[in-house]
């Protein structure tokens, strides 16, 4: 079989070339890192839950009439995206104070905010993706006046959906993380939702128990991550109650 080219490896996926111009593969990895790669592990089983349920997201939004890069799954790990010119900002919303929010405004974590704050980050794993605010964002032109109304609403609608289908399983939406991608269609372009939606770049919490069901029980240790993810999949219908996402085929005597 022919060699694939690479096009990218990150932290959690690796992008290659995809079968059509303007295509590309993502394939998830089951590597999973924290505080800037600091902290490093190999989590079987969960770039198979993240294509899955990123999958699942993209076309929720979709039908819904937010665009996204997703085309299509391919297999248990790999999706077909659209190729996108990534801005390069990490845009995040939060409902509730937790994380780096949390720590810098003194609120304690869970706390529910007035209202959905959305904030920057440059995209920067040498400087720790710092917070930026829209003024160093125009001045430095990271994105546009018009990129960043369009961004704001993007961030908003993403966040009523995930918010509603979290809350429909049980699941409180604490926080979230999405990047933006620019696509050129003949003369114009848009913007439209890339990357990956999953448990690595949300905060969930169980109503119910307040049991966090995301990539803070890596962070902080507090238990199986398969365990957290397989959760919310099997909550959403994604994966069917009781598989296993490493499940290996069993050789027959
Ligand atoms: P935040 O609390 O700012 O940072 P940390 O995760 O280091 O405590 O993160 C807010 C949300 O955005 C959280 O769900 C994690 C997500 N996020 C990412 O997935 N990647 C990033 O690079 C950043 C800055 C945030």
């Amino acid at each position: 079989m022919a060699r694939r080219k690479k096009i990218y490896e990150g932290k959690a996926k690796t992008l290659y070339e995809g079968p059509e111009p303007g295509t590309i593969i993502q394939y998830f990895k089951d590597d999973a890192t924290a505080f800037n790669a600091e902290k490093k592990a190999v989590i079987e089983g969960k770039g198979v839950l993240n294509n899955m349920l990123s999958e699942y997201f993209m076309v929720g939004l979709t039908n819904i009439g937010v665009p996204t890069h997703f085309i299509k799954r391919l297999n248990m790990r790999e999706q077909l995206v659209r190729a996108v010119e990534i801005i390069p900002l990490e845009v995040i919303v939060r409902n509730y104070a937790a994380g780096t929010m949390a720590k810098r405004l003194g609120i304690d974590e869970g706390t529910q905010l007035p209202r959905p704050i959305v904030e920057y980050c440059l995209k920067d794993d040498k400087l720790g993706d710092p917070l930026v605010t829209e003024e160093h964002i125009a001045a430095f032109g990271w994105a546009s006046q018009q990129d960043m109304d369009d961004i704001l609403s993007l961030a908003l609608r993403v966040n009523d959906f995930l918010a509603g289908v979290m809350y429909g399983v049980g699941i409180k939406l604490i926080d979230f993380k999405i990047e933006i991608g620019r696509v050129y269609d003949g003369d114009f372009q848009r913007l439209i939702v890339a990357d990956e939606i999953s448990p690595d770049s949300c905060r969930l919490w169980d109503i119910a128990t307040g049991r966090k069901l995301d990539k803070d029980v890596f962070r902080r240790d507090l238990g199986s991550l398969t365990d957290a993810y397989t959760e919310v999949a099997t909550r959403l219908g994604v994966m069917p109650k009781g598989s296993t996402p490493m499940a290996r085929p069993k050789l027959i005597n």
